[in-house]
C-alpha cells in the first residue's frame, strides 16, 4: 500500500515561526506597503515577490519527497487556479491540489480549465472539492444556496465535469445546471481526469463524496472519531459499488526530541494575544460547517497553559491559535509524529496533507526527517510535461 503525502502552500503569507505573528512572508502583512523587509519580505528593491516565496516552498516540497501541495482557498488567500498555473512552470513533479467551490464556476468552463492545466503540467492537477461552510462566509462569495442544496449542486457539477471530459456529446438537466451536447475537444479530451479530494463532514457531504470522490478528506480529529468517520464513508461508497480512500489534513510540529517539539508549542502559545485566546474560547464563527463544529468539540472552557489543549498523546488542539485554520495537530519527535501518522494509516488513512510553520524550512525538515519514517510513503513520479 502506498501513502501519498502532500504539503501545503501558504497563499496568505506566513510568519517566520510559530512565535512570530506578522505574516510578512508572502507579502500578506497588512500595511506592508513599504515592503520594508528585503528578500523574503516580498518585493522591495530586489524584485523578489510573494510568488517567488511560494515557488521556493513548492521546490522545497518536491525536492524533499512530497507529492505536491494543497493551495488553500479562503477569502484571505490568493486564488488557487492562478497560483497553480504560475507555479506549474517552476516545478517538475509538484502536484497542485486546487480547492474550489463548484457553485462558483460553470462546470464546462471548469472542465476546460482543468484539462488545459493537465495538458500544460503533465497531469499534475487535483481537485479539493469544497462546498462551503455557509453563514457569513458563504455570503462573502454571494452564495445564498442552503447547506444541503449546495451539496446537490456539487454533485451535479461533478456529474457534468465527468460527462463532458472525454468529449461528449453530453446533455444534462439538473436542479442547478442544464447542458446540451457539450464535450471537450481533442486534444483536451485526452487528458487524465483529475483525482478528486473531497471535504465536508455532514451527511449531505458524504452522499456527494461517495458518488464522486477518490479521496475523502478530513481535518485531524480524535483518533477514535476518525476511525468511525472513515468507516462510515467507506461503507456508503461500497454500497454504490465504488471504492474511496481517505486523507487527513494535519498540522505538525516535529523536532529531534519530544521536549523540543513541546517547547516550540509552548513558546508559540505564550506569545498569543489574550484577546485571541478569549475569541477562541467563545465558540462559534457563525458557519454551518459540521466539520468546523467537530473541530471545536474538544475545546476547554478555561485556558491557562498550552497543556490544557493536549487532547491525547502527541495531539494538540491549539493550532488555530498559532496560525488560524484547523485546530488539531500532531506534536512530537520525528519518530512520534511518523508513528502517529502510521496509526492513522491503520485506522484507514491513505494520504496526508501536512503543514508546519514556516512552510519553507519545515518542508525540508519534515521531508527529510519524518517522511522516510512513514511506512508506505510513495515517492513523487516525474510526469511528462506538455
Ligand atoms: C482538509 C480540509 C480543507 C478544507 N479547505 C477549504 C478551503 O480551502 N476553503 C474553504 O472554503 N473550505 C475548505 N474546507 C471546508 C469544507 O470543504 C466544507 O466546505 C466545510 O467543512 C462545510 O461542510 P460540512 O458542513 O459538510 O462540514 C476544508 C475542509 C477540510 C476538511
Amino acid at each position: 500500500m502506498t501513502i501519498d503525502i502532500f504539503w501545503r502552500i501558504p497563499t496568505h503569507g506566513e510568519p517566520s515561526s510559530h512565535r512570530a505573528r506578522q505574516p510578512f512572508r508572502g507579502d500578506w502583512f497588512p500595511g506592508n506597503d513599504n515592503l520594508s523587509k528585503a528578500g523574503l519580505g516580498g518585493g522591495g528593491k530586489d524584485g523578489f515577490t510573494y510568488i517567488d516565496y511560494l515557488a521556493e516552498i513548492a521546490h522545497a516540497a518536491e525536492i524533499s519527497g512530497f507529492q505536491g501541495g494543497l493551495i488553500p482557498s479562503f477569502p484571505m488567500t490568493d486564488e488557487p487556479w492562478v497560483i497553480s498555473s504560475v507555479l506549474a512552470r517552476e516545478t517538475r513533479t509538484f502536484r497542485f491540489m486546487i480547492p474550489f467551490q463548484p457553485g462558483f464556476l460553470n462546470p464546462v468552463t471548469a472542465a476546460r480549465m482543468t484539462a488545459s492545466l493537465q495538458r500544460a503540467t503533465g497531469g499534475r492537477a487535483l481537485y479539493n472539492i469544497i462546498t462551503g461552510g455557509g453563514g457569513p462566509q458563504q455570503l462573502w462569495w454571494g452564495d445564498t444556496v442552503g447547506h444541503d442544496d449546495r451539496y446537490t449542486r456539487t454533485t451535479e457539477f461533478l456529474d457534468i465535469v465527468r460527462g463532458v471530459w472525454n468529449g461528449g456529446p453530453f446533455s444534462y438537466d439538473g436542479k442547478f445546471y442544464h447542458v446540451e451536447d457539450a464535450g471537450l475537444v481533442d486534444p483536451l479530451s485526452k487528458e487524465d481526469f483529475p483525482e478528486i479530494y473531497f471535504s465536508g463532514s455532514s451527511d449531505a457531504a458524504l452522499v456527494s463524496a461517495s458518488k464522486h470522490a477518490d479521496y475523502y478528506l478530513t481535518w485531524l480529529e480524535p483518533f477514535d472519531d476518525l476511525r468511525e468517520k472513515f468507516r462510515r464513508v467507506k461503507e456508503k461508497t461500497d454500497a454504490l459499488g465504488r471504492k474511496i480512500k481517505c486523507a487527513v489534513r494535519v498540522d505538525i510540529v516535529a523536532r529531534p526530541t519530544e521536549e523540543e517539539a513541546w517547547e516550540e508549542v509552548r513558546r508559540g502559545f505564550d506569545s498569543i494575544d489574550p484577546a485571541i485566546i478569549r475569541q477562541f474560547l467563545a465558540s462559534s464563527d457563525g458557519s454551518e460547517s459540521v466539520g468546523a463544529r467537530r473541530q471545536r468539540a474538544n475545546r476547554p472552557t478555561t485556558l491557562n497553559s498550552y497543556k490544557d489543549l493536549i487532547v491525547e498523546p502527541n495531539v494538540w488542539s491549539g493550532f488555530s491559535l498559532l496560525r488560524g485554520g484547523q485546530t488539531q495537530g500532531i506534536v512530537g519527535s520525528y519518530q512520534q509524529v511518523a508513528g502517529r501518522l502510521d496509526e492513522l494509516v491503520q485506522l484507514g488513512a491513505d494520504a496526508f496533507i501536512l503543514a508546519s510553520t514556516p512552510h519553507l524550512e519545515e518542508a525540508y525538515r519534515v521531508g527529510e526527517e519524518v517522511l522516510p519514517l512513514v511506512r508506505g510513503h510513495s515517492a513523487p513520479a516525474l510526469r511528462k510535461v506538455g
